[in-house]
């Protein structure tokens, strides 16, 4: 397993947003991560990546136990992660907002930055003129932007908040076929939505959160025929 985390607890003063959450994701997968809002996803993810600081349990990245890591140096490990609420560089190019990335993350390439850049705006299909300052993009321009810099980094686990949100339903194929692109990369993929169409779609193990408690973990089928999780969130029309 590339990502594990063991009884991992995160509170707000007495809210807990995230109870003793175990979960455990194989390497070149794509594992979604479920629930309804306010269930924990993005806390969690906050926990993982070491924007909040953990009230118990523990993370293991790659073998090594990473609890309390920096992002800064979880992302110089290879993990990475996109933000539900975007926060570009707006007085910055997309070119430039993206050239972050490759010169953040892997500081061992011997890439040139701004080619790194320029190919993986190439990769995820970005449409608009590299000198577009981030300021002018709307807000899905914005999720795509922060993928390619996440990308940029060079990471093997690439976390991604809720991309889809705001999608139309015409856009979700072409969304799918880039998850499944940047896995065949090599990256594992991690995505909390609750597009369940994109979930069911590519998704080969899911998580399911309520109320901080994972209360389900296993394939799509496992999942969606789930009792708790039927109840929780999905209602049938997912069960086979
Ligand atoms: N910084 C914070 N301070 C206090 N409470 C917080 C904070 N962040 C999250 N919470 C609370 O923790 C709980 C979990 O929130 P979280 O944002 O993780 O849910 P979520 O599953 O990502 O929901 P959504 O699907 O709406 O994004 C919620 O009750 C939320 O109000
Ligand atoms: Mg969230």
């Amino acid at each position: 397993m590339i990502l594990k985390t063991e009884n991992v607890v995160k509170r707000f003063g007495g809210l807990v947003a995230v109870d003793h959450v175990s979960l455990g994701v194989n390497e070149g997968d794509i594992f979604g991560i479920i629930g309804p809002n306010g269930a924990g996803k993005t806390t969690l993810i906050n926990v993982i990546t070491g924007f909040y600081q953990l009230d118990g349990g523990s993370v293991e990245f790659k073998g090594k136990d990473i609890t309390g890591f920096k992002p800064s140096r979880l992302c110089h490990m290879g993990m990475v992660r996109t933000f539900q609420i975007v926060n570009p560089f707006p007085d910055m190019t997309v070119l430039e907002n993206v050239k972050v990335g490759s010169l953040f993350g892997n500081e061992d390439s011997k890439e040139d930055p701004e080619e790194k850049a320029e190919r993986m705006l190439d990769f995820i299909g970005f449409e608009l003129p590299r000198k577009t300052l981030a300021a002018h993009l709307n807000s899905n321009q914005l999720k795509y932007l922060e993928l390619a810099r996440a990308l940029a980094t060079d990471c093997d686990v690439l976390i991604m908040d809720e991309l889809a949100a705001g999608l139309t339903p015409g856009e979700l194929p072409d969304l799918c076929n880039l998850i499944r692109k940047i896995r065949d990369t090599g990256v594992t993929v991690i995505i909390i939505e609750h597009v369940m169409k994109l979930i069911m779609e590519v998704c080969e193990r899911i998580a399911v959160l309520h109320y901080g408690e994972k209360i389900a973990e296993g394939s799509k089928d496992d999942v969606a025929n789930d009792a708790r999780v039927i109840e929780a969130y999905l209602g049938e029309e997912y069960a086979v």
